[in-house]
């Protein structure tokens, strides 16, 4: 693929709910302005691979690497400063706040105080800086989570879902802004079930069924993978040990 050092190195993770193996020996390499699409069906672990790697959840065993220093466990603050960030399946903005204060309260962990308007204008939502959260459809709520992530100056941003309930125009311009991302350097894990969007923005994938990799390679040969096939068209929906 590429012979560029490891930006994030995953390293057989292993996370573990009461006796639900979440996450089984899941390793998972990514250098800079690289894009990687993470995908399975529901439950099969991809948020909680998320979560795990910015430091919501303990593994059991396993470890995180960051520019060759292991951050495996460290606080989810400490991760997020290091340059790992990540958007939400659900945003969760301040609804208080405006558009640009939401920004700002994640600008002020970042080491250089990213300008809140130039990070605005990257996801096209500089003319709603003043706005209400309310005011903002689903599609610039979702912008405006990605606005957070970047905020932050991350060399590293997990995606979870931001195309879910976007139109086709809606999904192009998203796709473009990640693509500019990249551009910038920035490394993305894109977890998404919808392939036409997924096609746009990532070279390869890693495919997870019930907490373990089942395909890791380049989509297309993803999409005719006979386990793959089995395990969408099957409608596998529980993670087991
Ligand atoms: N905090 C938690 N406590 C207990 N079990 C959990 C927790 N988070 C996730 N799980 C379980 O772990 C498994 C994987 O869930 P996860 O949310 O990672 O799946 P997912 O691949 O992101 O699914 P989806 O596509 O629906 O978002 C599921 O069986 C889920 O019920
Ligand atoms: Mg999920």
């Amino acid at each position: 693929m590429t012979d560029a050092p490891a930006l994030l190195k995953i390293e057989n993770l292993t996370t573990v709910f009461g006796g639900l193996k979440a996450l089984s020996e899941v390793s998972l390499e990514i250098v800079p302005g690289q894009a990687i699409g993470l995908v399975g069906p529901n439950g099969s672990g991809k948020t909680t691979l998320v979560n795990t790697v910015c430091g919501l959840y303990r593994p059991a065993s396993g470890r995180v690497i960051l520019e060759g220093i292991d951050i495996t466990g460290h606080r989810p603050h400490s991760i997020a400063r290091a340059g790992i960030n990540r958007t939400f399946q659900i945003p969760k903005p301040f609804k208080d706040l405006s558009v640009y204060e939401n920004v700002k309260v994640s600008s002020i962990h970042s080491r250089n105080h990213a300008p809140i308007e130039e990070v605005l204008a990257r996801v096209n939502l500089r003319e709603f800086a003043n706005h209400p959260i309310s005011e903002l459809t689903a599609a610039q709520q979702k912008r405006l989570d990605l606005a957070r992530a970047v905020a932050l100056e991350p060399k590293v941003i997990f995606v979870d879902e931001l195309a879910a309930g976007l139109t086709p125009g809606e999904l192009h311009e998203v796709a473009e802004m990640l693509k500019e991302f990249q551009a910038l350097g920035i490394a993305l894990i894109v977890v998404e079930h919808l392939m036409g969007f997924l096609e746009q923005v990532v070279a390869s994938v890693l495919v997870l069924s019930a907490g373990r990799t089942i395909f890791a390679g380049p989509l297309r040969n993803a999409l005719a993978d006979e386990e793959v096939k089995r395990v969408f068209l099957g409608g596998e929906s529980d993670a087991g040990n």
